[in-house]
């Protein structure tokens, strides 16, 4: 990929005078990789969604010529990956063309699916319109837990099926699984049925609490103990299946000492598409209100990836607030998730909670114990009827 700048215009001023200088930031690199949210119909219903609350049904969403002129201007960008995402991309009956579409501009197409909906002829489809490889979610390594989460009776059965197919296809097989209370008991036993699986890569993520899963959180937190026991019983699954799977194994936010670089830093390297064609630097921007972010199907990408005020709102360093500001680990967390920041402190540049310099890091620690100490009454399922009536605008 090519590091050629396309702006070193710097983000507009916020941080107080009297505050330390920051550092100039880097010249903006071009993005490697786009998740390219299809649509946000999906048939599961998962608790912690990272779509947003509010979502658009398929009467909003992009055409197959807008998604194709999207891709033929990332593939010009210099992207590399694109990650077919959701809701459930199978949901859309142009899944086929679009990643044929992608594999002639020699894009690499990651499918990242819930495995439901997609039928044999889909897959075979896929197969031969060039797909790369698949990224399957489970929601448990038991069926009835599985089943309970997502909040679809069968979508056990028919991951398995879906894995097996990918496997004999030879295709690399990515399984993801999202961590929270009523599975973290069994984070171990879903690496061991990755590796059942097939699967070449296991990402295990604790819930990182936004969109959906911050609506949810009450329901969805670990006590401490749980936490901690879980990432220790994963990690312990390294050595043993050392040559058969890669795990990448992402820490539960409420219990760490400091933030991860959120994207790896805001519009640093990866874009997302919303379904009505809205460029990200991350899926909850939104939530972040005064930021105007612009739309694909009126500007050229590269033009967004380089001047959209909504991108360039936190690029760098120039924003930062302290402690963040005058911090030596800011080049590698970028000062942690704008969109946490906003969710619990209430303002989208100050230091995330997560730091344990954050003056606010105490909050986190009250909400974690809370939250762990709900019962699971039952989750407020992720379904865009259910959005539409929560929010009638
Ligand atoms: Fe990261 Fe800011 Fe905390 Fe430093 S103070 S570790 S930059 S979040
Ligand atoms: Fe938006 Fe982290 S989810 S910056």
């Amino acid at each position: 990929m090519s590091e050629k700048s396309l702006s070193e215009k710097a983000p507009a001023e916020k941080a107080p005078a009297e505050k330390a200088p920051a550092e100039k930031s880097p010249a903006l690199a071009l993005p490697s990789g786009m998740l390219a949210e299809l649509t946000y119909r999906c048939p599961l219903a998962c608790p912690y969604c990272s779509n947003p609350l509010q979502m658009g049904g398929r009467d909003s969403e992009m055409s197959t010529d807008d998604w194709r002129a999207i891709f033929s201007q990332a593939a010009e960008l210099g992207v590399l990956h694109v990650h077919l995402s959701g809701g459930e991309p199978a949901s859309r009956r142009d899944l086929r063309e679009l990643v044929a579409h992608c594999a002639e501009l020699d894009l690499y197409t990651n499918l990242i699916t819930s495995g439901v909906g997609v039928t044999r002829s889909i897959f075979d489809g896929l197969v031969a319109a060039g797909l790369d490889h698949v990224q399957l979610s489970i929601q448990d390594s038991q069926p009835e837990g599985a089943d309970w989460i997502g909040g679809y009776e069968g979508g056990y059965a028919k991951k398995l099926e879906v894995a097996a197919w990918v496997v004999a296809e030879g295709m690399p097989l990515t399984v993801n699984a999202v961590i929270h209370r009523a599975n973290v008991h069994h984070a171990a036993d879903m690496v061991d049925f990755a590796v059942r699986l097939g699967a070449r890569r296991i990402e295990i993520a604790h819930t990182q609490y936004y969109g959906w899963a911050l609506h949810n959180r009450a329901h969805l937190m670990p006590t401490r103990a749980q936490s901690e026991e879980a990432y220790r019983q994963v990690e312990e699954r390294r050595e043993r299946y050392k040559g058969r799977i890669v795990i990448d194994h992402v820490a539960p936010d409420y219990h760490a000492k400091y933030p991860k670089a959120c994207m790896s830093g805001w519009g640093r390297l990866t874009l997302n598409v919303t379904p009505q064609g809205v460029v990200l630097p991350c899926h909850a921007a939104q939530t972040i209100p005064g930021l105007e972010f612009w739309n694909a199907r009126e500007k050229k990408l590269a033009d967004i990836w380089a001047h959209s005020p909504g991108f360039n709102a936190f690029r760098g360093f120039e924003w930062m607030l302290e402690p963040c500001r005058s911090c030596e680990r800011k080049a590698e967390d970028f000062g942690g998730c704008r969109c946490q920041a906003l969710a619990l402190v209430g303002d989208a540049a100050a230091c995330d909670p997560i730091c344990s310099k954050s003056p606010h890091h105490g909050l986190i620690d009250e909400i974690a114990a809370r939250d762990s100490a709900e019962e699971i009454k039952g989750f407020a399922p992720r379904r865009i009827a259910a959005a539409r009536e929560k929010n009638p605008a």
